[in-house]
């Protein structure tokens, strides 16, 4: 629509309105991408002119113009913003008030994070006060918890901009505008129907065709490739991503009437079409363009989720003993010509492509033919937006294997296109029933029955949606990332190591999409070339190494000791005298089973590079009288005075590890631990003087492996008594604590305090 020959169109003040939306989204694993996608689908289905940017693309936008910004933006790392959004942070940190074409701009902002971190939705919330310092000013503001579920806020925030967008932004299309500003008068009711369960559009859906029979899954041939050739990956159980049936707790809809507040069918513009062509599906290399043999490069961040690596895997070794409850897997990577010089801290992301089992039964159940091929047009919210590894035409196996995420948390988006699609109105008011404000506890108790999409089709037998609008609905697949466990300065090689996930869920055996993609990609039967996996450099933004000459206290339990290794291994390059103490916390299960790296720590410590090492095996704590120090938690609060004597000594902490199972606890030890030591004064930054380096040498205190031990003396398990002596005195012990923790917020700030904390 062209804007220009349009009249201007005034608020009610008479100030003109803005002419365009400018959406940027910062997402690191697709939920801000996509929320930002359907924010821009259905600004222009109201009539306004949008465009939707990931933010470090902000080049591409004239903030010059008179437009609106909406910035969608979670958060990642320890409060960090997402890896695409780095460029933009810095670019709105260079701008000066006096000169920027952002001071005076109107914005809104959405945040997305997760209480369960202490930084929550910290980018966006830094985002947010930058644009305030340079002048711009926000009129709606929404932060959203993916710890209690997005869509209690995404979902009004979303409702409040439509309501607030008429004052502030002019309508690209007279229709349209007419239609709106009617409907903008019934604001949130405007996005959504409301169901009796009789008469709306939703129920005068046709009748559709029966889905397919889904097949039993079956080996089959993925896209898994080596060097040259395909090759194939065996499927060794029957019950490998069978549907697991799902149980929804729909007992209150059989006493409804109404539904109400029923999310609104989505728009989608994505199309789809069929070319005629068939043809088997070819190899990711052939699909993103990148030739599989490794060829030099100057830039080693022209790779991408979008444009992989092809990294040969040059070894391989179980890390673990067959009797492990889960196999640690050590690969070795030749990364000679990708020219990537890492750094520790740094990790390796790696792409996987979604479980064939999945996608078979997927294209059957919605009768599909794999090999078809398709051409895709239009924007998507599925993984076939610009900068997706797939071509304009693909065959339909080739989109279901490497575009969406068939494991995603389903969206009530998606719910809706499936209950449209629901031939049998009985299933059709179930499923709509989750997308209303009746049934949100049993939408909320979805993830947490970690659906595939092929198990929510099973649930809806009769649902036979298009497979644009579900395909709209699905966020991309995301890569996953692996802490670089080695140090070569000139970076020819990179090892990684990860822990497979494999589990059971209501009869169905399931892996974890990368874990379980590395495993079997690698491991070497009936591959005839090398084995290539599809990687990408990704440098870490605030979990880096501290420099070797500095003291430095890492704590970790199971995989969480990769990045330590290449902490390790750096030090070791570095002479006796300018290299700092070094003093390794970690917890595994058994000594003889689990316990990852014991041979460098060894060597380490006999070498001089590692100071100090205290292990934990959980698995062969005695029970018995007093406290267990079965944990690592535990065990840094028995270390207490020695933990906190490193602090003050001006030393770094860095922990790696699972949020729910370590990295929570930790911190938790570590509050405690400056709360029975620390003097007001350590509090208050006498930190900051002189630091007084602590001696962490072997015969400082207590020293090698630790099975069980108990604390004399305390009572309950270790740490989880009452704090001890504290020495802040004067103060509430609210207050104390509120110092304590901003202590370790400092410290953070000082890079003093560092985490690499992974769901
Ligand atoms: C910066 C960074 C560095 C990392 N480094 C490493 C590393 O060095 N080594 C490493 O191993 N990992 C590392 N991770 C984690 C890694 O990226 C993946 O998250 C992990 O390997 C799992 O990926 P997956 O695709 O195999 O599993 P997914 O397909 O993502 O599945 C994981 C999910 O499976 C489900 N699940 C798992 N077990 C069960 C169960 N028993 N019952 C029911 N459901 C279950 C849970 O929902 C869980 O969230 C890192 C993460 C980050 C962010
Ligand atoms: C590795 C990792 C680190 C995270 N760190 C934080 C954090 O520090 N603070 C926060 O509020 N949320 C954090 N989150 C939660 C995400 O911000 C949240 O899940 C969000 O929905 C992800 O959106 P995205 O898919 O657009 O990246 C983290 C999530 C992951 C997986």
């Amino acid at each position: 629509m062209d804007q220009s020959s349009a009249a201007p169109q005034a608020d009610a003040n008479g100030a003109s309105l803005a002419k365009s939306l400018v959406i940027l989204y910062a997402s690191q694993t697709g939920n801000a991408e996509f929320i930002a996608r359907h924010i821009n689908t259905e600004a222009v289905e109201r009539g306004y002119s949008s465009n939707v940017f990931v933010c470090d693309d902000y080049g591409k936008v004239d903030f010059s113009l008179p437009s609106i910004v909406v910035i969608v933006a979670s958060t990642t790392g320890d409060g960090d913003p997402p890896d695409n959004s780095t460029k933009f942070w810095r670019f709105i940190r260079r701008e000066k008030p006096d000169k920027t074409p952002l001071a005076g701009k109107r914005y809104a902002v959405l945040g997305l994070g997760d209480t369960n971190y202490s930084q929550f939705a910290n980018a966006s919330k830094r985002f947010d006060k930058q644009l305030q310092n340079l002048g711009a000013v926000c009129f709606h503001r929404g932060f959203a918890d993916d710890a209690t579920g997005l869509e209690a806020v995404v979902d009004p925030w979303i409702a409040k901009l439509w309501d607030l967008l008429p004052d502030l932004l002019e309508l690209s299309d007279k229709v349209r505008a007419a239609k709106f500003k009617a409907a903008s008068k019934s604001a949130i009711s405007s996005l959504r129907g409301t169901v009796n369960g009789k008469s709306t559009a939703a129920d005068e859906t046709t009748k559709q065709p029966p889905a397919a029979e889904v097949p039993s899954t079956t080996a089959t041939k993925p896209v898994i490739t080596t060097s040259d050739s395909v090759s194939t990956v065996k499927v060794t159980s029957e019950t490998l991503w069978s549907p697991a049936p799902l149980e929804l707790d729909l007992s209150v809809l059989s006493s409804l009437h109404t539904l109400s507040n029923v999310t609104k069918l989505p728009v989608t513009s994505l199309k789809i079409s069929a070319t005629g062509v068939r043809h088997p599906p070819r190899s990711l290399w052939d699909l993103c363009g990148v030739p599989s043999g490794a060829p030099p490069v100057s830039d080693p961040f022209s790779f991408s989720p979008a444009r992989p690596y092809p990294a040969v895997v040059t070894a391989r070794r179980t890390l673990t003993k067959t009797s492990a409850i889960s196999r640690v897997i050590e690969l070795t990577l030749s990364i000679a010509t990708l020219g990537w010089k890492y750094r520790p801290g740094d990790a390796v992301g790696a792409l996987a492509p979604n479980p064939t089992p999945l996608v078979d039964g997927l294209l059957a159940k919605l009768g599909l033919d794999g090999d078809g091929e398709i051409s895709v047009e239009g924007e998507a919210a599925a993984g076939l937006s610009v900068g997706s590894l797939l071509p304009p035409l693909m065959t339909w196996r080739e989109l279901f294997t490497w575009g969406p995420d068939l494991l995603a948390a389903p969206k009530k988006g998606l719910l809706r296109v499936l209950a449209e699609s629901c031939s049998d109105p009985g299933e059709k008011r179930e499923a709509l029933f989750l997308c209303s404000k009746e049934g949100a506890s049993s939408y909320r108790a979805l993830p947490a029955l970690q659906p595939t999409l092929l198990d929510l089709l099973c649930r809806f037998p009769s649902a036979q949606p298009e497979p644009f609008r579900l395909l709209g609905q699905l966020p991309h697949l995301v890569p996953r990332f692996y802490s670089v466990a080695s140090f070569h300065p000139n970076g020819t090689e990179v090892k990684i190591a990860f822990g497979v996930v494999e589990y059971e869920l209501r009869g169905s055996k399931r892996k974890g999409l990368a874990t379980g993609f590395l495993e079997e990609a690698t491991n070497g039967q009936g591959a005839e070339s090398a084995i290539v996996i599809p990687v990408f450099p990704r440098p870490s933004n605030s979990f880096v190494a501290p420099d070797p000459s500095v003291p430095v206290l890492m704590v970790s339990a199971g995989t969480g000791i990769t990045p330590f290794i290449s902490f390790v291994e750096e030090r070791t390059l570095v002479p006796e005298k300018s290299r700092g103490t070094g003093w390794l916390v970690y917890g595994c299960r058994w000594r003889e089973v689990d316990d990852l790296y014991a041979d460098t720590r060894q060597r380490s410590l006999a070498g001089g590079v590692l100071t100090r090492t205290d292990v934990v095996y959980s698995r062969e704590t005695q029970e018995g009288s007093g406290s267990i120090v079965k944990y690592v938690q535990h065990l840094l609060r028995r270390e207490g005075m020695d933990v906190w004597k490193f602090v003050v000594g001006g030393g770094t902490v860095c922990i790696c590890g699972d949020l729910h199972t370590m990295a929570k606890e930790v911190h938790a030890a570590l509050v405690d631990i400056a709360l029975q030591y620390a003097t007001e004064g350590e509090l208050k930054g006498g930190m900051d003087g002189q630091p007084e380096l602590i001696d962490a040498s072997p015969n400082a205190s207590r020293n090698g492996s630790i099975a069980g031990q108990q604390v004399a003396g305390s009572e309950g398990e270790a740490g989880s008594g009452p704090v001890g002596d504290i020495k802040v005195g004067g103060t509430s012990p609210e207050a104390k604590k509120a110092l304590v923790e901003q202590f370790w917020k400092d410290l953070t700030v000082k890079g003093r305090y560092l985490k690499d904390i992974w769901l």
